[in-house]
């Protein structure tokens, strides 16, 4: 087998034979859901989509089609096929190669190239997908695809079954079973194999360099925009693709809104900077948010709150391990961060059955502890299943105090979230994230130096 590693400018190397045995495994489960009727499976790679005149976004492909194949190039379709007798079948439908076009635009793969290099039985020119789509769904039974998560594919798929029966008066018998694959693709996705593993604690790392640059950097006088900068600046001279996400740089009472962009918000000296930015490579997204301040030393009001979500994180953590369900980390956050509000004042007059039974604290506690993480920055996953190892998840206790008259104005304008990427071990977690300090003092030292 070849040692091809591919690059493209928005997914990275690409990991051969790693692929077609997800394929593989993904058809398993076809046929174990259809008693081994004969089947097909479409996904698509998405189209690249215009931001104003001649200009495209960055194209970024489904997460569920490059899990399965690691094509980089938008407009590329994916049609896995498989009975009892045949098993397994996958072809990848991809752009012609186009000398004009690729002057323009870049190098495509081509179809001759397509199934030699990413290790599909065949490979063809999108031209050919309606007729051979046609020719697979006329044979088979079964048809697998995600719903309504692509126009392309509801479109290709109701072009073709209305012309399977218009034009063969019934002769011609289109799949009769639709079946979701989101659920199953999700299952794959949620246990990380150690490739995928690897894959994010770089993105991990280079995120924590990120973070590290921007709290050295952070200042009064300065904007939101010019640590993003810094961020992106980190990301990308350390070998990221892409950012997961747009970057949260929320300075002063922006740290209460929870997902606040970088904007032209100048820090002032006496404000928390959340700073919630996370890398992306080879399709594989961190997430990490610290909470600092701008001055470079934490006012009392500012160690109080910090404190209390810190020990929420330290209990959260204690929490996250095998066996475990994935609401236990929130559940211990939301006991000790409740304490703390009582304890600081911010929620009064009740006790703490009271705050945690009638969820007073969501006033300043209004999130999840954590989500799932992997190609998707909120990622794929059944939430009910217990933890196991490989499962990496996100823990992100947090306290936002919103100018009320009910609280101490002092503590008004400071929101506090720390949050680190965990991978479930055989004991309990990993933290992947926590070059980037969380304690008092390596933050205060650190911003000082
Ligand atoms: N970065 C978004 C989140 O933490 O959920
Ligand atoms: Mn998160
Ligand atoms: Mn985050």
């Amino acid at each position: 087998m070849s040692n091809l590693k591919l690059t493209s400018p928005s997914l990275g190397p690409i990991h051969d034979e790693l692929h077609l045995r997800r394929r593989k495994k993904f058809a398993k489960w076809m046929l174990e859901s259809t008693n081994g009727g004969p089947s097909v499976a479409l996904f698509h790679s998405g189209k690249e989509k215009i931001r104003n005149g001649d200009n495209y976004y960055p194209f970024r492909s489904s997460s569920d089609f490059f899990y399965l194949t690691g094509f980089p190039e938008p407009d590329a379709w994916l049609l896995i096929t498989c009975n009892e007798k045949e098993n397994f079948s996958d072809t990848i439908f991809c752009l012609p190669k186009d000398p004009l076009q690729e002057l323009w635009n870049g190098f495509r793969v081509g179809p001759n190239n397509a199934a030699k290099k990413f290790f599909f039985r065949k490979s063809y020119s999108i031209d050919m997908l309606g007729k051979e789509l046609e020719k697979k769904l006329v044979s088979s039974k079964n048809l697998f695809f995600p719903f309504s998560e692509s126009h392309e594919i509801d479109t290709v798929v109701k072009t073709i079954i209305k012309k399977i029966k218009n034009q063969s008066r019934g002769k011609k018998i289109p799949p009769e079973r639709f079946i979701d694959v989101a659920q199953a693709i999700a299952n794959l996705r949620l246990v990380k194999d150690n490739k995928e593993i690897d894959t994010m604690k770089k993105a991990a790392q280079i995120s924590s360099l990120g973070h590290i640059r921007a709290m050295k950097f952070c200042k009064p006088g300065i904007t939101e925009y010019q640590i993003e900068a810094e961020l992106l600046h980190e990301f990308g001279k350390s070998g990221a693709q892409s950012v997961a996400y747009p970057s949260i740089v929320a300075s002063g009472p922006n740290s209460c809104i929870l997902h606040h962009k970088a904007g032209k918000r100048i820090l002032q000296e006496s404000e928390i900077i959340l700073i919630d930015a996370g890398c992306e490579i080879e399709g594989y997204a961190s997430d990490i948010t610290r909470s600092f301040p701008v001055s470079g030393y934490f006012s009392s009001p500012q160690r109080q709150i910090y404190e209390i979500v810190l020990a929420a994180q330290k209990a959260a953590i204690q929490a996250t391990k095998p066996g475990a369900d994935f609401s236990d980390p929130h559940s211990a956050a939301v006991k000790i961060l409740s304490q703390g509000m009582m304890d600081i004042g911010l929620i009064k007059n009740n006790s703490l059955d009271e705050i945690i039974d009638k969820e007073l604290y969501k006033q300043f506690y209004m999130h999840r502890t954590g989500h799932w993480l992997g190609m998707d920055v909120h990622d794929v996953g059944d939430y009910s299943k217990p933890l196991q190892p490989g499962m990496i998840l996100t823990i992100e206790p947090g306290c936002y105090v919103r100018p009320s008259t009910d609280v101490d104005k002092s503590f008004w304008n400071i929101g506090i979230r720390i949050e680190d990427d965990a991978l479930v071990t055989d004991s309990g977690c990993a933290l992947l994230t926590r070059k980037v300090p969380v304690e008092i003092s390596e933050i205060e030292s650190l911003i000082n130096q």
